[in-house]
């Protein structure tokens, strides 16, 4: 496996995908760092980590993507994350749709997904990944939450990418069986749940995602599927 390692860069997902542009780099080429000076989170908001203390890196996917689908790429590094926090370090998370992995309630790690396409099919995927491992506090994260709050033992950074590199290139032999586990994962699946909208807070249960990756919601017997920006979950 190709696995840069860095002191600092701007963003992993930036870095990875300025080095595609240059020149072809090989399925699975991944790139992780000590520090982001502008580490990105979902919808333009920033990914803030302290230096030397966590998990930021970003997989390049280049194999057989045509034939996946921007969510079908998002479940399977989702139910990946869950798989090997569970297998390899007796952690349970959930999967929040839909980028946010949780264990107790709390935030454990996001994804960012870059999709580069050649007309409707991805030519390559940029997949970004923050876990939080060894950092103790967040300040102004009241819900983020680490690998060493939850276990109490500090974790080697290098160890754990590998191990979870070595889960996903298993996994992507069988892509649409690992979407499968999807909802095992999801947080909340089949449960009342509050939820916020342009029309106010309701109550929903969650009844699973559509081809798109839209949340189904059943919303007073009618089965609703929202979109990312339509919907703010209330937990
Ligand atoms: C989110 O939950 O908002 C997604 C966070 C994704 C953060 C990771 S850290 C490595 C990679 N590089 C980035 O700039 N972002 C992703």
């Amino acid at each position: 496996m190709n696995i840069v390692k860095l002191h600092a860069t701007t963003s992993t997902n930036d870095e990875l995908k300025s080095r595609m542009r240059e020149s072809e780099l090989p399925h699975l080429t991944t790139i992780y760092t000590m520090e982001q000076t502008r580490g990105k989170g979902q919808r333009g908001a920033t990914w803030v980590s302290e230096k030397g203390k966590n998990l930021t890196f970003s997989i390049l996917l280049t194999e057989k993507t045509q034939n996946l689908t921007p969510f079908l790429i998002n479940q399977i590094l989702s139910v990946t994350i869950v798989q090997w926090l569970k297998k390899d370090l007796q952690v349970q998370a959930k999967i929040k749709w839909p980028n946010d992995i949780l264990s107790v309630q709390h935030k454990l790690a996001g994804i960012l997904i870059e999709n580069i396409f050649f007309g409707k099919e991805i030519t390559y995927s940029v997949v970004g990944i923050g876990l939080n491992v060894n950092q103790e506090t967040f300040e102004n994260l009241p819900r983020a939450i680490s690998l060493k709050n939850i276990t109490g033992r500090e974790f080697d950074l290098e160890s754990l990418l590998i191990n979870f590199l070595n889960l996903l290139k298993n996994n992507l032999r069988d892509p649409l069986g690992v979407a499968q586990e999807y909802y095992k994962y999801l947080f909340k699946y089949n449960q009342i749940t509050s939820f916020k909208s342009s029309k106010g807070i309701f109550e929903g249960i969650v009844k699973g995602t559509d081809p798109d990756g839209k949340l189904l919601l059943q919303v007073n017997d009618k089965l609703i599927a929202f979109e990312v920006k339509e919907l703010e979950w209330m937990y």
